[in-house]
């Protein structure tokens, strides 16, 4: 269903690799709210993924760049104004990535080399991408930037390893630069805290299998897919969310709040038949 939510709004959406990413899913529910934007991945992705077909479908054109490199930020933020005829409204952050995880590195067992490759494509990307929206004025007043977290940021999910602390760091990054975001420019800045979702990057954790399963069955709701994080940011770009700002929102179908649930409780008790 549609509602014309974003018509004449202009973005930026980072991150979509292919049809299970959750910046696909947001590209698409973009689209048919009336938004325009421009697409961007790391020039390997487009190699890898299907990113053409999401723009032929969205009418939209691909900017490759680097999201660790400001020169390619620069040259996206420019290119994307020009081509969108206008400042920007929103900008979709869906980048992630641990080499550690990647090498099968134990969180006790770090190379500090890929540590630091980790945290700058998941979290300080997300201030350089900032910075230069912020340098060039390249924004919109009552724009909105999202960028997507998950809740090892503040709990201990062992197997998330580097990435919970790239997480903690890109949240606080929403905080601090969405401050100055605020004040100066009327721009808001927030995290989605997204539900194991099954995507490229979301099964690249150890044991993902076993904690998506275990968060459906913690979930009072269950957990949230790919497409409903889609609805929720839409939201956060349309106008009836303005002063929503510096948040780490939620969307786990109230895992996060949640002790224990009736099925988690019975799977460890003893039949006592
Ligand atoms: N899947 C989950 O369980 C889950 C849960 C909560 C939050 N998230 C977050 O959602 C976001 C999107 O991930 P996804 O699950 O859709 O997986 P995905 O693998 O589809 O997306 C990750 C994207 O990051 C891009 N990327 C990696 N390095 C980059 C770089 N240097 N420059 C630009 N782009 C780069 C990849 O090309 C890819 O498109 C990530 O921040 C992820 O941590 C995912």
């Amino acid at each position: 269903m549609s509602y014309n939510l974003l018509k004449g709004k202009r973005g930026i959406i980072f991150g979509a690799l292919d049809e299970n990413s959750i910046a696909w899913k947001t590209a698409e529910r973009v689209h048919e709210e009336g938004g325009t934007f421009v697409l961007t991945n790391a020039p390997i992705a487009m190699r890898m993924g299907s990113i053409k077909d999401l723009a032929a479908k969205t009418n939209s054109e691909i900017i490759p760049a680097d999201a660790t490199k400001v020169e390619d930020l620069e040259n996206l933020v420019e290119k994307a104004v020009d081509i969108l005829g206008g400042k920007i409204d929103f900008v979709l952050h869906s980048i992630g990535m641990s080499v550690n995880v990647r090498k099968g590195n134990h969180y006790t067992n770090m190379n500090y080399d890929f540590t630091t490759k980790g945290w700058d494509v998941s979290a300080v990307s997300f201030h350089k991408t900032m910075q230069v929206l912020y340098k060039k004025d390249a924004m919109n007043e009552w724009g909105s930037i999202v960028a997507l977290s998950y809740m090892a940021a503040q709990r201990v999910f062992p197997d998330y390893n580097d990435m919970a602390d790239n997480k903690a760091y890109l949240e606080s990054i929403a905080r601090s630069f969405g401050y100055f975001f605020g004040k100066d420019k009327k721009v808001r800045v927030n995290t989605i805290s997204q539900s194991p979702t099954p995507t490229t990057a979301g099964q690249g954790v150890k044991g993902f299998d076993g904690f998506i399963a275990f968060a459906e069955k913690m979930s009072p709701l269950g957990n949230a897919t790919a497409q409903e994080c889609a609805d929720y940011t839409i939201t956060l770009f349309s106008d009836l969310t303005k002063k929503v700002t510096l948040q780490n929102l939620y969307h786990d179908g109230g895992f996060s709040n949640t002790g224990v649930s009736q099925e988690v409780m019975e799977a460890f008790t003893e039949d006592k038949d």
